[in-house]
């Protein structure tokens, strides 16, 4: 008998399907169109892995409980894949979803599945294509009990750091899709907070692009590591061979993007959590596709003429890697704000520090500081915010200065830079003993009676203004 099915072979089910087979498991693979599956068993040759053409071979393949893993695009075809299945398994079978699925439908179905016996792990999945395929980052969720079912799988097939699995339980219904989408939120502000460091060293400095792939190389060997630095730094050594200009020159700048980052900025709203820095890469992202208005403003609208162009480079280039750094410090404290306040809203107990420790390999946002992230909430459960543990509050208080620098630098020369704009406002916010709020109370209870609170008495209070 097979010990876990694989459904669906696109190239992330494929690779997990390959990833599974290669490290020992038996896997029965299956896809609705053979085509797929034609290509799966051409490309892959193993005594572990057996591919099915029909769904109830399949499924009888499986050894019970059932271990069916789902690879699926995400979106209403997952219930329906869920609908074919059901008829076919049994009591204490159990479903696992490692699609990017929204996490209110990973709710849903793990509710409707409960409901007749049938067990439902959300499972989000990072790493891409190569991920998938050598090991990436779990995040899987659902009931404690039911994961220790499939956890020999998920924690083997997972990259492994320090002899660590990157997987491990991270709570109850659907939350580690929620995980997955925050960590989605935190890889958009990542990738723009690198972009608009680039940006600056480019256009600001004037450094060539071989140059800056040098510096993020360099600095990806310092506190900076992480997947994203040393991807940039690859790509900027890139050279399109019809034009012979780099690579990335040649690229359009309009953003794509599927969705997670935005589900990330529009739950924030629901949970009532200051998400400024993501949700800027979000709308930056927006901004960039309108590339022809942005095209036609450029010649309508006017901005700085004097551009700075005697910076020192060497004093400059280590005040944009320190303001990158407080940059990534304070979107990972809002992402993990978000899980905080998540968990207490729905419920979930999730362990802030068991994703830091996830994140550490396989997946995009892997990176050095995790560690430090970890180890953060581990000594102090109860922290409220990152930006509060001793280790990050000595870094931000060192660093926060040349983030300053680098905004300032930025708006007084007509540079944009939003999530790196939107730290530096976070931080300053977060800072602040005095919000100004008050004069929004004042105006509330104005204009509609809304009332406030005093500084010096308990109570609720209204003025006839
Ligand atoms: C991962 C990635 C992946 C995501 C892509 C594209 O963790 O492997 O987050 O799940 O789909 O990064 O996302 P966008 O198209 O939204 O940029």
């Amino acid at each position: 008998m097979n010990s876990i099915g694989v459904f669906g072979l696109g190239v992330m089910g494929a690779n997990l399907a390959m990833n599974m087979a290669n490290k020992g498991e038996r896997v029965a693979v299956y896809n609705y169109t053979s085509d797929l599956t034609e290509k799966f068993k051409s490309n892959f040759t193993s005594d572990n892995a057996e591919a099915h053409y029909d769904l109830e071979s399949f499924v009888n393949s499986l050894a019970k409980p059932r271990k069916v893993f789902l690879m699926v695009t995400a979106g209403p075809i997952i219930d329906s894949v869920i609908d074919s299945l059901v008829p076919l398994l049994d009591k204490e079978d159990i479903i696992m979803d490692g699609g990017n699925s929204n996490f209110n439908d990973s709710n849903r179905r793990y509710h409707r599945l409960k409901d007749v016996g049938i067990h439902f792990v959300s499972v989000g999945v990072s790493g891409g294509e190569e991920g998938a395929l050598h090991g990436p980052a779990l995040m899987p969720s659902g009931d404690e009990k039911v994961y220790q079912e499939v956890a020999p799988i998920l924690e083997k097939i997972a990259a492994q750091v320090d002899g660590k699995a990157c997987c491990g339980y991270l709570g109850k219904e659907g939350s580690g899709h929620y995980v997955k989408m925050v960590h989605n939120g935190i890889e958009y502000a990542d990738m723009q907070l690198i972009t608009e460091a680039y940006q600056f060293l480019r256009e600001r400095l004037g450094l060539s692009v071989e140059e800056i792939a040098t510096t993020f190389r360099e600095w990806n060997e310092g506190e900076l590591e992480s997947y994203l630095m040393e991807i940039t730094s690859d790509i900027l050594t890139h050279v399109d061979e019809e034009t012979n200009k780099p690579l990335v020159d040649v690229i359009l700048d309009k953003s794509g993007q599927k969705g997670t980052g935005k589900w990330t900025s529009q739950n924030a709203l629901d949970v009532g959590v200051p998400l400024s820095i993501i949700t800027e890469s979000v709308f930056a992202r927006f901004l960039s596709g309108l590339k022809e208005e942005r095209v036609l403003a450029d010649q309508l609208l006017s901005g700085p003429t004097k551009l700075d162009q005697d910076l020192d480079k060497q004093a400059w280039l280590e005040l944009v890697r320190k303001a990158l750094f407080m940059g990534k410090i304070c979107a990972y404290a809002q992402g993990f704000h978000q899980y905080k306040q998540a968990s207490e809203a729905y419920g979930w107990d999730l362990k802030l520090e068991e994703i830091a420790l996830i994140f550490r390999g396989g997946c995009i946002i892997r990176a050095g500081i995790l560690n430090e992230i970890s180890d953060a909430f581990k000594a102090d459960k109860q922290l409220p915010n990152l930006l509060l543990s001793p280790f990050f509050q000595e870094k931000i208080n060192d660093y926060q200065a040349s983030l300053r620098k680098v905004v300032i630098k930025g708006m007084e020369t007509g540079l944009s830079l939003p999530s790196l704009g939107a730290s530096l406002t976070y931080y300053d916010g977060y800072r602040s003993s005095q919000s100004g709020a008050n004069m929004i109370q004042a105006q509330r209870d104005y204009f509609g009676a809304h009332t406030y609170e005093r500084v010096d008495k308990e109570g609720t209070f209204h003025t006839e203004w």
